[in-house]
């Protein structure tokens, strides 16, 4: 009898301080072990870094101080255990992105191989704390305490994205960074910047000043999408990144192990160039202007030698100031008819032994991979650049489904799946009516976490071309950062996570509990989050 009170009481005593301890980790980790009792954060407790992660560790301890109001100093390179620490060790055993989180009563350690791997295990760490941590004021009160465990974590895909359209829609730089540290808390390692499009070029090219004094203004800007009977607001919109800010942008980026991808579209979405340089269009006599309206311009680039020029010379100045490994070159929605018409591509057709426009366009972008790869870098492309021929270095986004992803990583090119009606931001995920302005299907958040990247049709040998996968937020309806937020998250948490964890740790019921959780943390950093996943689902 004895025997059972006790086993009993042990019993209700254990569950109850499993009970209290918590692991609501968006991604969610490869391995989880829960442990009983915590570990809490006070004025005394040091950041004990490494020499070569001590910016991580200083990032952690601004972000302790913040939340707790203490003033403490990171102490650095102690090889020996420390009592009340978080102390940062390296361990070249673990996966390069991976880290070993273990928390007792006494201790915090993050083991990993690299910085990077160092800072995704602080992003877990700061997901244990309670969610005050992510105020950036003093939180009165609260008792930081994280519960002990042990993990282990490494990603399942070594490409984890975001991309933001600042064309249709431009973000402030703050914003940018904001968008950049949300990316971080989730463990993205790449922000995909959409920078140039029909409705406006947004950013700074020394060589061509028109690109920012007249392709980053569009005269006004079309009301709703009615585009057959349009009214225009009459307003003019402008904006663009210099190369100061753009620098300071990759460099922030690059504090949170984000790589920020730089897209300059190309041989279609053209129409705001060629309102500055008319000369690098097939009629070169149009006047054209920024376009107002949404869609896709049949304005294209005109694949002349000049042409190649301005993007060569363009395409220099981008790759001087991104020092990511891919150029993301667009070659989506290319309409051919200018081409059609074009006695100078009919003529270069013949010459070069070309069948079809598609493979004048191929022709393109084979030249512009020539370029991108002669300066050390990759192209990325959209996945109409598989129309009339791949090119050799090409890696692939699979957007019109998975069947572009599908038949480049069968040819060997290295693909990342970003299938709209999966992972496409803009389409809708309520019926509220202030939702209306929108495109595309309806997309809840159930849907975006379903999506598995690694398509059955590939063996599991192909499966390995498919590096990564990525959520895209095009702006047309979006005219605010408020409206960017709303519709980015949680959708993107639930991207993150397919991007992160394996596939044999997601479950979605478990997904929307933590997400309760991780709410309180989209709250306390101020995101405009769409909160329909909470109940109030119309
Ligand atoms: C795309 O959505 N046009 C890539």
């Amino acid at each position: 009898m004895k025997k059972i009170f006790i086993a009993l009481a042990f019993w209700v005593c254990s569950s109850s301080i499993f009970a209290q301890n918590e692991y609501n980790i968006i991604p969610i980790p490869q391995k989880l072990e829960a442990q009983s009792g915590v570990f809490t954060v006070n004025e005394k407790t040091v950041v004990v870094g490494n020499s070569t992660w001590q910016e991580v560790a200083e990032l952690l301890n601004t972000q302790l101080n913040n939340a707790g109001g203490w003033r403490k100093k990171i102490v650095i390179n102690s090889s020996k255990k420390i009592n009340n620490s978080i102390q940062f060790i390296q361990n070249e055993r673990i996966a390069e992105e991976g880290y070993i989180l273990e928390v007792s009563q006494k201790q915090v350690v993050i083991s990993s191989k690299t910085a990077k791997g160092a800072f995704y295990g602080v992003q877990t760490l700061l997901q244990l704390l309670p969610t005050e941590i992510f105020k950036d004021s003093k939180s009165e009160g609260v008792k930081w305490t994280i519960p002990c465990c042990k993990i282990e974590d490494a990603p399942r895909y070594s490409y984890r994205g975001l991309h933001l359209d600042v064309a249709r829609h431009f973000s402030p730089v703050s914003f940018i960074k904001k968008y950049i540290d949300l990316l971080a808390l989730h463990k993205f390692n790449t922000f995909h910047w959409h920078l140039t499009d029909d409705q406006g070029w947004r950013i700074e090219i020394k060589k061509y000043p028109k690109l920012t004094e007249i392709s980053s203004k569009r005269k006004e800007t079309l009301i709703g999408r009615d585009r057959k009977t349009p009214k225009y607001d009459g307003k003019e919109y402008s904006g663009f990144y210099t190369q100061e800010e753009v620098k300071d942008v990759v460099a922030y980026a690059q504090k949170r192990f984000i790589t920020i991808i730089p897209e300059i579209e190309m041989p279609g979405h053209a129409q705001a160039v060629l309102a500055a340089y008319p000369e690098f269009g097939c009629n070169q006599d149009k006047i054209y202007d920024v376009w107002t309206s949404w869609g896709v311009s049949k304005d294209v680039f005109c694949p002349r030698e000049e042409t190649f020029t301005f993007l060569e010379n363009v395409l220099s100045e981008v790759i001087a100031l991104f020092p990511s490994q891919y150029i993301h070159i667009g070659g989506d929605e290319c309409p051919k008819d200018q081409w059609k018409t074009s006695r100078f591509c009919q003529d270069l057709m013949k010459r070069e032994g070309l069948k079809d426009e598609h493979e004048l366009q191929s022709y393109f972008i084979r030249r512009i991979d020539k370029f991108v790869t002669s300066k050390g870098r990759k192209i990325i492309g959209w996945d109409e650049i598989l129309e009339g021929g791949i090119s050799p270095n090409a890696t692939i986004m699979s957007w019109r489904g998975e069947a572009g992803g599908i038949a480049a990583a069968k040819e060997n090119h290295d693909v990342i799946m970003t299938p709209d009606r999966f992972v496409y931001l803009d389409y809708f995920q309520s019926g509220l009516k202030t939702d209306s302005m929108n495109v595309g299907i309806y997309l809840p958040i159930e849907k975006v976490y379903s999506y598995d990247p690694a398509p059955k049709e590939l063996s599991e040998e192909q499966q390995k071309k498919i590096i990564g996968f990525q959520g895209n937020v095009w702006t047309e309806y979006m005219s605010n950062t408020d409206r960017i937020e709303y519709m980015v998250y949680p959708r993107a948490s639930a991207i993150a996570e397919t991007a992160w964890s394996p596939k044999s740790a997601k479950n979605f019921a478990d997904f929307e509990k933590r997400l309760k959780t991780h709410a309180k943390r989209l709250d306390n950093l101020k995101v405009n989050y769409f909160k329909g996943f909470l109940g109030d689902k119309k």
